[in-house]
């Protein structure tokens, strides 16, 4: 499995220490920075990873920021980006199970690294599940390619 990894200056440390923990598991990861602590605009980042996701350059992407909001924000808008904020390994899990999370978020201001880690693994190790949850995933999708959503009351 093929990663790419982005933060901004707050969340260098986890971030490194996300990037080494999934290394010994045998994965490649793709480190888009930043790694200088000086004061950097988090869209860059998530500009970055959201465009490799998007091009499927690789298999998905992790974000880091003070609280994964404005790095997750950035990304989405990246068409063909599902980035989910996550706090905790329940919705990070259901993030792939429901909606095809394509990124996974989170803050480094907000919860610790064994989280982070927890987090993490469950996400990678869920699957998307399909089903009655396509429809809803294509109506994702056309809010973002027409700007607009046709049908609005289906059950
Ligand atoms: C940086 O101060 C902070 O705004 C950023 O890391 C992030 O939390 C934004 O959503």
């Amino acid at each position: 499995m093929k990663l790419a990894i982005g933060n901004d200056h707050v969340a260098i440390e986890m971030k490194l220490e996300i990037m080494q923990y999934l290394r010994e598991k045998g994965m490649e990861i793709i480190d888009i920075g930043t790694n200088d602590p000086k004061r950097f605009h988090y869209p860059i980042s998530g500009y970055k990873v959201g465009k490799m996701v998007a091009n499927k350059e690789v298999d998905g992407g992790i974000l880091i920021c003070g609280t994964g909001v404005g790095i997750s924000l950035a990304a989405n808008k990246v068409k063909g980006v599902r980035a989910c904020v996550c706090s905790e390994p329940y919705s990070a899990k259901l993030s792939r199970q429901h909606n095809n999370s394509n990124i996974i978020a989170f803050g480094a201001r907000v919860i610790g690294i064994e989280m982070a880690k927890m987090i993490v693994d469950e996400w990678l190790a869920a699957e998307y599940e399909g089903g009655r949850h396509q429809i809803r995933i294509d109506m994702i999708s056309e809010i973002e390619q027409a700007g607009s959503l046709r049908a609005n009351d289906m059950g």
